[in-house]
């Protein structure tokens, strides 16, 4: 690590669409039951896009408070991600136009399909390329509207997902920061979450929409089984790089895609739950956008302090999951 940059987070951001929809609205269209919804996953609202509003709407938004918390301008910014599977469209990137609303002249930019696995991709990406000092300031943001990808007569997946973005801004720091990060990804479970139609191989016609094969195809209790696994395994290893051990944790803040996950995570990593963050019973599974609303929720509510050992993990599509160790630094303290 000697003579390497340490990179941490010097501000974050989120932002939701304002139209809430409780499981109790859900009931109303579907043959559901709040009940059965939050018993299962801990889910009560989700959050869902207007019909004029996409990721980067909400992807600015993000950006903007991030870049405000961190009381750095978009002018020097010389990176920015967004780790998103609901791109605006298939090219150009997303993040491009969320570069160019924010006037981020200086940055390259490019999105980054890890599915709900995103930012912990991401933030891996981005903390490397500023670790050699080519970049100073990197904005990566997770940014979905998951709604869009949905059946909404499919009750075992659409009850699940909710639209959000959320952003971190990464700069230089004295020590500490981002001390590690572990990603893996099995392309052997690829069908256990996907969207068959509307890219290349299979590109959208009145057939795949009548057959519905625009929305997304889940294998539940095998992506179940999946995400209890690698969620405490990503954890162990990304603490062990760093060598620390769960112990260290001051605060998990998991991918929130289920309330049942999560407490097995929880469970074989010994953790307290008071040291676990959730708020997915407000917002649902949000993808890529998770972790980062997650991160921004926890710092607002007074949850992570400088000097903190927040574990970050997340799980999903590809199939692909990811841990980032993160030591929290001060406010200012960018060197
Ligand atoms: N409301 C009411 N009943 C529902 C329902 C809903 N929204 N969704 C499914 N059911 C029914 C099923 O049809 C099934 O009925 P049946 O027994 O008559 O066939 C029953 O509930 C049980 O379904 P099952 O799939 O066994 O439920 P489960 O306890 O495994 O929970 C999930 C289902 C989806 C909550 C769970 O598998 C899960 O969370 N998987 C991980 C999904 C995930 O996180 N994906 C994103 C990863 S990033």
């Amino acid at each position: 690590m000697t003579g390497l940059t340490s990179v941490g987070i010097l501000g974050t951001g989120s932002q939701v669409p304002d139209n809430v929809v409780t499981n109790f609205d859900l009931e109303k269209r579907l043959d559901t039951s709040d009940e059965w919804i939050r018993s299962r996953t801990g889910i009560v609202a989700r959050r869902i896009a207007a019909d004029n509003e996409a990721t980067s709407d909400l992807a600015i938004g993000a950006a903007r408070a991030a870049l405000d918390d961190a009381n750095v301008s978009a002018d020097e910014v010389d990176l920015l991600i967004v780790a998103t599977c609901t791109p605006d469209r298939l090219m150009p990137a997303t993040a491009v136009i969320v570069q160019a609303a924010l006037g981020a002249t200086k940055a390259a930019a490019f999105d980054l399909n890890a599915a709900c696995s995103g930012f912990a991709y991401a933030l891996d990406i981005a903390t490397q390329a500023l670790r050699g000092g080519a970049y100073r300031r990197a904005l990566v943001i997770g940014a979905e509207v998951m709604s869009r990808t949905v059946n909404w007569n499919d009750r075992a997946v659409c009850v699940l997902f909710g639209d959000a973005a959320g952003a971190v801004v990464l700069g230089p720091v004295e020590k500490g920061g981002v001390l590690s990060s572990y990603l893996g990804a099995d392309g052997a479970g690829a069908n256990l979450l996907y969207i068959p139609a509307g890219g290349y191989r299979e590109p959208n016609t009145p057939a795949t929409l009548e057959a519905n094969r625009n929305c997304m195809i889940m294998n539940g209790r095998e992506v179940y089984r999946f995400a209890v696994q690698v969620m405490g395994e990503a954890v162990i290893k990304a603490l062990s790089q760093c060598g620390l051990t769960p112990d260290n944790i001051s605060l998990f803040v998991p991918h929130q895609a289920n309330i049942r996950i999560i407490e097995s995570a929880a469970k074989r990593l010994a953790l307290p739950f008071d040291k676990v963050f959730i708020n997915l019973d407000k917002y649902g599974n949000t993808s890529a956008a998770s972790i980062p609303l997650a991160l921004d929720e926890a710092v607002r509510a007074g949850r992570i302090h400088a000097g903190d050992i927040v574990v970050t993990v997340g799980f999903g599509a590809g199939l692909t999951w990811g841990a980032n160790v993160i030591e929290w630094t001060a406010k200012g303290s960018s060197v």
